[in-house]
């Protein structure tokens, strides 16, 4: 699957511990800084499909604000609960900007969680 990269802000605009959300090219996309650099996940969390913007952020990880399941903002990774992982996609800065790589075509329905 193809993807491109797309401008989201400047990294000024996104501090330490800030997360910002953003639909690009369709992707509802979170974007996070952290001390280890600059995140981009899928902003739908895979247990019921809340957005995560606004949840709270510590220690490299957001907590849903639905229900509390918690993720790894750099590797997606459920770390609190039992869901799979949040979809990643790759950022790269150009000079100040941030910019995420997400698929050419946008999400389906095999983006969403399962219906239990
Ligand atoms: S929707 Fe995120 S924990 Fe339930």
């Amino acid at each position: 699957m193809s993807e491109s990269y797309h401008d989201i802000c400047s990294l000024e605009e996104l501090e330490v511990g800030a997360t910002r959300a953003a639909i690009v090219a369709g992707w509802p996309v979170l974007l996070s800084r952290t001390s280890q650099g600059v995140h981009a996940l899928i902003n739908r969390c895979t247990h019921a499909d809340a957005s995560l913007d606004g949840g709270r952020v510590r220690m490299g990880a957001i907590t849903c604000p639905l229900h509390g399941a918690k993720f790894q903002l750099a590797t997606g990774a459920c770390v609190g609960g039992a869901y799979p992982p949040l979809l990643t996609f790759s950022v790269r800065m150009n000079d100040d900007r941030v910019q995420v790589a997400v698929p050419d075509s946008p999400p389906g329905p095999e983006h969403r969680p399962v219906e239990i």
